[in-house]
């Protein structure tokens, strides 16, 4: 199902936890929903079909990387992101401001946006809140983000307070340039470290903005799992009930299932994809090292039981002899496991919700982790 506008509507609720949708012209995503990472236009080691197969109903999109190297223009040319990288389904792309922060090199930051050097090349650009919103346009991206200004924690208040009030501005500026579009929406970011005063007032401000959704960056950047789980306690309850809410780049299993319990409903992470090429895989029963050499002679699969065929159908000593030689098919296997426990994950905690049984299915799933019955 698709819609000319872009609209989200809540159908269930369990305590905290939300089961949604979100309908928009290029398809629908069920939430809770986990985005895979396709950084550059490709979700590392993966083709799109697999990846829509395992039930991923939008993947993200960086603008940082996509406007260095082929060049937003470039994409435009060719027909835009979903064209250029056979993903007809809707796209999310972050607006570059954290990938400048963490990857370039000389940046400046200041009123109008940051300046920064190219980790590839060394070339000089420069990116304002409305060239974020350009050159997202440009990618023609379905759910764009504002630019805004991430601090790494632990940080000084008045550091996160000057970056939340710097990324309140841009988002005003931000949504005066994306204008009116109905099929798209542009989300605001939610700032203010581990503060409660200033999440509160960022919460506060952006919803009165009246954006289509609603972001929570700057977590998951170095500070324990409980604060990020508190700063969510205060943010969800201020952003209105009827508009999604994106926890940026988190996270692990567990951080995902704590997160839903406290209203989040879409996700983001490089940890399937990334750690599957460093040779982990995430399962039912927990995390497993196929480095490790008490793989070496394991006849049995990582999940028998689950209908992902690289999870189900190769030995773990195939997948650590794989892991040991480098080869490209052991990132392929061990991603694609990834995003299938991912994906299973996202799926339980839709049911579960429905079913008004979240409390269970988190425990019953921890307490599977907790055993590491592996
Ligand atoms: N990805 C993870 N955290 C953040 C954040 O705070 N801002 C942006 N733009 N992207 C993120």
């Amino acid at each position: 199902m698709s819609s000319k506008t872009f609209q989200f509507k809540v159908l269930a609720t369990d305590g905290a936890a939300r089961r949604g949708e979100i309908t928009m012209p290029r398809g629908t995503v069920r939430t809770p929903a986990f985005m895979p990472v396709g950084t550059g236009g490709t979700v590392k080691a993966m083709y799109m079909d697999q990846v829509r197969d395992l039930g991923s109903d939008i993947i993200l999109g960086n603008t940082y990387h996509l406007m260095l190297r082929p060049g937003a223009e470039r994409v435009a040319r060719l027909g835009g992101l979903h064209d250029f990288a056979r993903w007809p389904g809707p796209i999310l792309t972050d607006s570059g401001g954290f990938q400048v922060m963490s990857l370039a090199q000389l940046r400046k930051l200041d009123e109008n946006g940051v300046t920064f050097r190219s980790h590839i090349d060394g070339r000089s650009y420069e990116m304002s809140p409305e060239r974020s919103i350009e050159i997202q346009g440009l990618l023609d991206s379905d759910i764009q983000m504002q630019l805004d200004e991430c601090v790494a924690l632990p940080a000084q208040e008045r550091e996160m307070e000057r970056a939340m009030e710097l990324s309140l501005r841009w988002a005003e500026r931000g949504k005066a340039a994306f204008g009116d579009q109905p099929g798209k929406a542009m989300f605001g970011i939610v700032q203010g470290g581990d503060n409660a005063r200033l999440r509160e007032r960022s919460a506060q401000a952006l919803k009165a903005m009246e954006l289509k959704g609603y972001s929570i960056g700057g977590l998951a950047v170095g500070e324990p799992q409980n604060i990020m789980l508190d700063m969510l306690e205060v943010v969800c309850p201020i952003l209105p009930a009827e508009k999604p809410r994106y926890l940026m780049g988190v996270g692990t299993p567990d951080d995902i299932l704590k997160s839903v319990a406290r209203g989040i409903d879409m996700f983001d992470c490089v940890m399937p994809t990334r750690a599957g090429r460093h040779g982990l895989a995430f399962t039912r029963h927990g995390k497993i090292n196929l480095r490790n050499a008490r793989h070496a002679e394991d006849p049995r699969p990582l999940d028998e039981e689950s209908n992902c065929p690289a999870a189900r159908d190769y030995s773990r000593a195939y997948l650590h002899h794989l892991v040991k030689s480098g080869e490209f098919l052991g990132a392929m296997l061990l991603t694609w496991n990834n995003l299938a426990y991912y994906q299973s994950l996202m799926q339980g905690c839709r049911d579960a919700i429905e079913a008004e049984k979240f409390v269970d299915f988190s425990g019953v799933t921890q307490e599977r982790w907790a055993r590491g019955d592996l």
